[in-house]
């Protein structure tokens, strides 16, 4: 259901992928791992080093993204703001891309003013930064706070994956309310885009559960709670 409202491409029968985390934060953790992963075996493949990935984002990130960065060993390279100018710049982020960059991440509902940043121009720019140096830096939109709110007030909105440099997008379920507090989604585009190998298959209870969350064990009432809201409220 959240596949498909962030629009992503997927045929009749084609399963999305995705995960439930405890929240944003948890999400992007995950969604930064894939991105890092991804790029490591791209440069491993290439016979380039790959010991020096970084990630750009704008300076008004929450702090999940710092501890991304510092757990997972990417560096932060963060556009700056400027007065009268409180989100991150697509230009200039595609400005601080080089060879060893991860993703760009923009922001979906800055925490600091709720503002959405331009998805559409970055997606537009680093197609051609791509298309110039042959490099494919992908996109992750953290939509912890925007991402139930744009595809239902502004549907003309291009953010999501309906733009083709979009990768992953995450979602906080509990910053809108309606759903008890610890619910979080991560969507990734497709199969591709999510690592084989950081999906482990277990199976205590008798069939294969594939898993890729920091935690284990967690309660379902937060999943169920929100399952309820789709299917209850809908569209409207
Ligand atoms: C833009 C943004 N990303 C991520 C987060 C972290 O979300 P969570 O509290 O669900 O981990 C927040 C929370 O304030 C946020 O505003």
């Amino acid at each position: 259901m959240i596949a498909h409202l962030f629009n992503a491409p997927l045929g009749e029968s084609e399963a999305a992928v995705g995960v439930g985390t405890v929240g944003s934060s948890e999400a992007i953790m995950l969604a930064g791992l894939a991105f890092k992963r991804k790029w490591q075996n791209k440069r491993k493949a290439e016979g380039k080093p790959f010991d020096k990935p970084n990630i750009v984002t704008g300076a008004n990130v929450q702090v999940c993204w710092e501890k991304f960065a510092r757990y997972f060993e990417v560096e932060l390279k963060e556009v700056k703001l400027r007065d009268g100018y409180y989100v991150m710049d697509p230009e200039k982020a595609v400005e601080l891309v080089d060879e060893n960059t991860i993703c760009v991440a923009a922001i979906l509902g800055s925490t600091l003013n709720g503002e959405f940043e331009d998805v559409k121009k970055l997606n537009e720019l680093l197609t051609k930064k791509n298309q110039e140096t042959g490099w494919d830096t992908p996109i992750h939109v953290d939509a912890a706070s925007g991402g139930f709110i744009a595809p239902f007030l502004y549907p003309e909105l291009e953010w999501d994956f309906r733009l083709p440099l979009v990768k992953s997008i995450n979602v906080s379920g509990h910053k809108y309310g309606l759903v008890y507090a610890g619910i979080g989604w991560c969507i990734w585009r497709n199969k591709e885009d999510l690592p084989d190998e950081l999906i482990f298959h277990i199976n205590y209870l008798g069939a294969d559960q594939p898993t890729f969350t920091l935690n284990f064990s967690k309660g379902s009432s937060q999943v169920i709670a929100q399952y309820y809201q789709l299917i209850r409220l809908g569209y409207e």
